[in-house]
């Protein structure tokens, strides 16, 4: 039995969790307006708030709320300076897909020079079989000695296409790509005009005509959080290798390249916790990032191998979600605040809300959200409810000195997992009222812990090693 109203409910059994991600944010309805506003938008926000009142949640919720990243980017192998990789970006465009549906030709069709070249045809035997094929199954010779250009590097693959240009008798120049795919040929024919040969083709012959190493793939997180704050994370790298990009021992200098969070972050939601703790230079670049939707990846470690490679302009179009607590903002570069406020917003949380019936409610939702979210505790019994309802108003009342339901609720939530390994301890089919009143005695912070031996003075001796010692003054509640 799924219920709304508050009087109805026997167990957060009955209480029904919504799917859309926003909707499990409670508390938050002005932030969750402006934050829609933001992704539709395409704003960058500073969220403000203490912690543990679901400044990450929202952040998470955002990037549930975008559509399926459209770019891939990719770093290639260039013949002609490899230390600066070939920065390729593929696009997910349904509509060129369809529009390029080649049909594959058979082997026999293909003029004799491009099948050699492909390995498609045995030079020695003329024979066709597949590409893939090194060996020629007619006369048992090995083909792929053909299809070695000698500028090609140590690390490519094979080459996977052909252009042929034909010039005809009344002076026209023909060009035709022909190019293998999963052993199957195709050929396309680049019309008179100077139409632009496609991208959906263009990400079949281009990408594969030598190594590459994808650095943001199609298939990403728009979810992506910065927690250790370095440079090399922030806007990427190149790897060091003691021995360089020599053939045999070391890598290729675009297989060292190594994409940053706001690359990783291209058309997401880059997420920063305590913004206000980043180093300057760190928030200069983010700054730059910001304003130009790219950033190039270069070495960090000037002394490195990877010293001489560098990819420039590599896109980085996200939305910046800062979180950041109140008494920290001054901390912000001062540009940085100036361009998420006057390209987004800045939005203060709520930390407790008023006490009425669609409160009640949202904290009973909160519950059962953190109980199923846990997966390894049992439902709220109605009297548990109305005891984490009497914590909650507990919070309230002595963090922000208000009568209402907190919104610390990381706090509430882990009172309720304490409570639910008691009940578990218990074998009981429900977190009963008892659970969540131990869970409390349990789930003191140490400070309020040793404060109920020693009193309020507790932190004006830092010298003595608190400990349970007095243990029968514990004032447990
Ligand atoms: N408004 C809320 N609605 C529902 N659940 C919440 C809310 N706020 C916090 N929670 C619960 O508390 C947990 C912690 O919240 P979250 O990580 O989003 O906090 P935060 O504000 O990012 O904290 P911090 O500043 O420490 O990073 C969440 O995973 C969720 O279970
Ligand atoms: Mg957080």
């Amino acid at each position: 039995m799924i219920v709304k109203s508050v009087d109805d409910i026997f167990s957060t059994k009955d209480i029904k969790i919504p799917n859309d991600e926003f909707q499990k944010i409670i508390g938050q309805d002005n932030a969750i307006r402006l934050v829609k506003m933001a992704v539709k938008q395409r704003r960058h926000i500073l969220l403000v708030g203490p912690p543990g009142i679901g400044k990450s949640m929202i952040g998470r919720a955002m990037a549930s709320a975008l559509p399926l990243p459209k770019e891939q980017i990719s770093v290639q192998y260039n013949p002609k300076k490899p230390q600066r990789p070939i920065l390729r970006i593929e696009r997910r465009d349904g509509k060129n897909q369809f529009e390029y549906n080649l049909k594959p030709i058979p082997y026999e069709m293909i003029p004799d020079d491009v099948a050699d070249k492909l390995g498609i045809r045995c030079k020695q035997c003329g024979g066709y079989s597949e590409p893939s094929k090194d060996i020629c199954p007619y006369c048992l010779n090995k083909k792929s000695s053909s299809r070695n250009p000698t500028f090609m590097y140590k690390f490519d693959k094979k080459r996977n296409f052909i252009t042929k240009n034909t010039i005809l008798d009344n002076g026209d120049y023909v060009m035709e790509i022909y190019f293998v795919d999963d052993d199957k040929v195709y050929k396309y024919q680049k019309p008179k005009d100077n139409t632009p040969i496609p991208d959906a083709i263009l990400s079949r012959i281009d990408m594969d005509n030598y190594d590459r190493k994808i650095i943001v793939p199609f298939d990403r997180p728009l979810f992506v959080q910065v927690v250790a704050k370095t440079e090399s994370e922030m806007f990427g790298d190149v790897e060091h290798d003691p021995y360089g990009a020599h053939p045999d021992l070391g890598s290729p200098h675009h297989e060292r390249v190594v994409p940053g969070a706001v690359h990783e972050a291209h058309e997401g939601i880059l997420y920063i916790d305590e913004l206000s703790t980043m180093e300057p230079n760190i928030q200069r670049g983010l700054l730059t990032a910001m304003q130009d939707k790219k950033f190039p990846i270069a070495a960090k470690n000037t002394h490195g191998t990877g010293a001489v490679v560098k990819v420039e302009n590599v896109p980085c179009d996200f939305i910046l979600v800062g979180a950041i607590n109140v008494v920290d903002l001054e901390s912000i570069h001062p540009a940085l605040r100036n361009r998420i406020s006057g390209y987004g917003y800045e939005i203060l949380l709520n930390t407790w809300m008023p006490i009425n019936e669609e409160n009640i409610y949202k904290t009973y939702q909160f519950v059962a959200q953190e109980i199923v979210n846990d997966g390894k505790i049992p439902h709220a019994h109605i009297s548990a409810l109305h005891e984490i309802i009497k914590v909650s108003k507990m919070i309230a009342k002595s963090y922000d000195d208000v009568n209402g339901l907190t919104l610390r609720l990381r706090y509430l939530g882990g009172i309720i997992r304490v409570a639910g390994d008691l009940a578990v301890l218990d074998e009981e089919e429900y977190i009963l009222s008892r659970h969540v009143q131990e869970a409390l005695r349990i789930a003191k912070p140490v400070e309020s812990q040793i404060r109920s031996i020693v009193g309020n003075n507790w932190w004006k001796n830092l010298t003595i090693d608190y400990g349970n010692y007095v243990s029968d003054n514990r004032d447990v509640r």
